[in-house]
């Protein structure tokens, strides 16, 4: 932290997140072109209609990088490009830097950490190659408390996304006192026992970046008690559960300000129905469903959609519609199971390795049950949004197994575009889970024999059943939408 406070600058609400709201591609011809991401934060942040709000992100790309270096002033708006009314400040941090802070520690480390991926016998190692990662996280880190004191007026609010900017809070207020400093965690959080597994100083300066902020919010009340678990085993805090507040009682490691108290929050973002549900009645999407129904038939269909995602689950997916089709013969020739996984954090080993596990297993799940009519299981590994929503619309049994996710949208987009109703077989380890327990069925995702079980009852669910549960799901999982999601937490800062 530099001794005297940045000069501010104009934007009254800040965003700040490694993913931004757009992207940029290099044409043949060497022209860049822009495209627009999706989800909830970016339909979020679209409640804001202020033109001086700024959303800091990193280059992710070559031509991130290179549109970031033509910007004036470092603002993708200035440019030229349409950002869709935001002002978008995207930071070329050198490619090394950001990728051992992306790769090696934010998606490595904190990832694994907080969705309990480690296989234990042999990792973690945290080794002297971890020591270079976790420098640059901190650089990264910095670059983007450095960019947000910049930007930020006197007095902003300042909205902090996920696990890869977990150090800004902490860094941006020794900047800017002056500043109200939000972060968000779209992850679950660990419990104390498994997050002590990282190294003790960056546990304890992972807790402290967060605790900066005035207020560090949650998908669910379970991983905002999970947090305020470890602040208490690892830096000695004290925490009031019923307030959800937690206090540093002690100078800590980092030199953290004695007594400062951080407040926690809940907010268990929601679908945006009515975007899903005009967006998957375009025509791009109509022609997708009429392919994918000339394949299935009049049969019945189990889907799923994720990210190739360790997390998600899909390998016992997998295994549990295998088992199904062995040992339910009733079902054979009867159902198709439809499985989008597209590609994700393909820089990582253990995510190449999972998606060639993927294929393997369905090609033989495909080898052992097809017939001349009828592929059982119909895999794509790549990325089509409108595929996508056809194959939620042509669900009769939407499966979302992960071992543990933070919420997990798919859960709550299928019930809102599903056009006849459909069943929903759910993780009990899902955030989503605190939200539709009443209208699922509920699964234990490691327990593949469990979860064939409950595939054979969602795909025997009476309709009238399956209709009305669809309704309540569908209206659970659209209660809190983007643009409110986004608006709560900026009033609650
Ligand atoms: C999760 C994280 C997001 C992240 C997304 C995609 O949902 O919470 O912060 O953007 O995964 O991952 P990626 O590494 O491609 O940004």
């Amino acid at each position: 932290a530099s001794e005297r406070p940045t000069q501010s600058g104009a934007a009254p609400i800040l965003v700040a997140s490694n993913r931004g709201p757009v992207s940029f591609r290099t044409e043949d011809d060497g022209t860049l072109s822009l495209r627009r991401g999706g989800g909830g934060l970016v339909s979020g942040l679209s409640a804001i209609d202020d033109p001086n709000a700024v959303w800091v992100c990193a280059a992710l790309s070559d031509a991130d990088r290179a549109a970031a270096r033509q910007a004036p002033e470092g603002r993708l708006d200035r440019a030229g490009h349409d950002v869709g009314g935001q002002a978008v400040r995207m930071l070329d941090i050198d490619p090394e830097t950001f990728a051992r802070a992306y790769n090696g520690v934010a998606n490595s480390t904190l990832w694994f950490v907080h969705h309990l991926l480690y296989d234990i016998p042999t990792k973690p190692a945290f080794d002297a190659g971890f020591r270079t990662e976790w420098a640059a996280y901190r650089a990264y880190n910095t670059a983007f408390a450095e960019a947000l004191a910049a930007e930020a007026a006197p007095g902003a609010a300042v909205l902090v996304q996920d696990y890869h900017l977990s150090l800004v809070p902490a860094l941006l207020r020794a900047l800017r006192p002056d500043l109200r400093i939000g972060h968000f965690s779209h992850t679950p959080w660990a419990p104390p026992e498994y997050y002590r597994l990282l190294p003790d100083d960056v546990a304890a300066e992972v807790l402290e970046g967060i605790l900066g902020a005035d207020r560090a919010a949650f998908l669910t009340r379970r991983w905002a008690l999970a947090f305020a678990d470890c602040c208490e085993a690892v830096l000695g805090a004290s925490v009031d559960r019923d307030a959800l507040t937690v206090t540093l009682p002690q100078p800590s490691a980092g030199g953290a300000p004695i007594g400062r108290t951080t407040r926690l929050g809940v907010h268990g973002l929601g679908a945006d129905g009515e975007f899903l549900r005009e967006r998957a009645h375009r025509p791009d999407v109509d022609e997708r469903l009429a392919a994918l129904r000339e394949a299935v038939g009049d049969r019945r269909t189990v889907v799923r959609v994720d990210r190739t995602e360790l997390s998600k689950n899909i390998v016992r997916g997998l295994l549990a519609y295998r088992h199904l089709l062995r040992t339910r013969p009733e079902w054979l020739d009867r159902v198709v199971h439809i499985a989008f996984a597209y590609p994700s954090r393909t820089d990582l080993a253990e995510y190449r390795e999972y998606t060639a596990e993927v294929q393997r297993l369905a090609a033989e799940i495909n080898a052992e049950f097809a017939t001349a009519d009828w592929q059982p299981l119909i895999l794509h590994v790549d990325d089509d949004f409108p595929r996508s929503l056809a194959a939620y619309r042509l669900a009769d049994v939407a499966l979302v197994n992960p071992v543990r996710d933070g919420m997990n949208l798919v859960a709550k987009e299928v019930p809102v575009v599903s056009d006849r109703g459909c069943a929903l077989v759910l993780s009990r380890e899902a955030g989503a889970h605190e939200e539709l327990a009443d209208d699922a069925i509920t699964v234990n995702p490691f327990d593949v024999v469990a979860t064939a079980d409950a595939l054979a009852r969602a795909l025997a669910m009476p309709p009238a059943d399956r209709a009305d549960r669809t309704e309540r799901l569908a209206a659970a999982a659209t209660a809190l939408p983007p643009q409110q999601w986004f608006l709560d937490q900026l009033n609650a800062l």
